[in-house]
């Protein structure tokens, strides 16, 4: 496994439509393996094929829910339910983040490592993740539909976050 470049906004990959896995190469499951390796590396809840260069319908998230990571071949939105607005970001815009309308719930389809067609459910930040991958995988990005500008999310904020845990967990030592 190995760390794979995230292009950015800006590199023309990420405007482009994928083409569908018609069969799975042993490149292709580097290519996932590596994919899920990146993403956590950047402490991502998600990536796209496209992100890493590979204009293939492939991607990968996880939520850090008790599923692990959703590894999403040919994925397709097939139902969708309510709204959420909510704060939204990309590995590809690393520090900004914008304010997205996704729907609630949606239902997808995908294939699997075994090339078997699974349905996923997913609700709020699950849901708004599979949107999100699945919009790198027609070329568009969450910018195109951010409600306002985007802002500043400073990497301050979580290095602060982690020196406090790791400030309690001295004193717990201490105490
Ligand atoms: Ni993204």
């Amino acid at each position: 496994m190995a760390l794979r470049e995230i292009r950015l906004e800006g590199d023309p990959v990420l405007t482009k439509e994928c083409r569908n896995v018609k069969e799975l190469t042993e490149r292709q499951k580097v290519l996932i393996e590596d994919m899920l390796e990146t993403m956590y590396d950047a402490d991502g809840v998600g990536l796209a094929a496209p992100q890493v260069g590979v204009l293939r319908r492939i991607c990968v998230v996880d939520v850090g829910d008790e599923h692990g990571p959703y590894i999403l071949i040919n994925p397709k939105i097939i139902e969708t339910d309510g709204e959420q607005t909510g704060q939204e970001g990309c590995l590809s815009v690393p520090g900004k983040a914008g304010t997205v309308t996704r729907p609630m719930k949606v239902k997808v389809e995908a294939l699997d490592l075994d090339m078997n067609l699974q349905t996923y459910e997913g609700e709020g930040l699950l849901a708004r993740a599979f949107c999100h991958e699945i919009d790198h995988l027609d070329g568009h990005m969450y910018t195109e539909i951010a409600e306002g500008p985007l802002y500043e999310v400073s990497a301050a904020e979580d290095e602060e976050e982690e020196y406090e845990e790791e400030a309690s967990s001295e004193d717990g030592d201490n105490s």
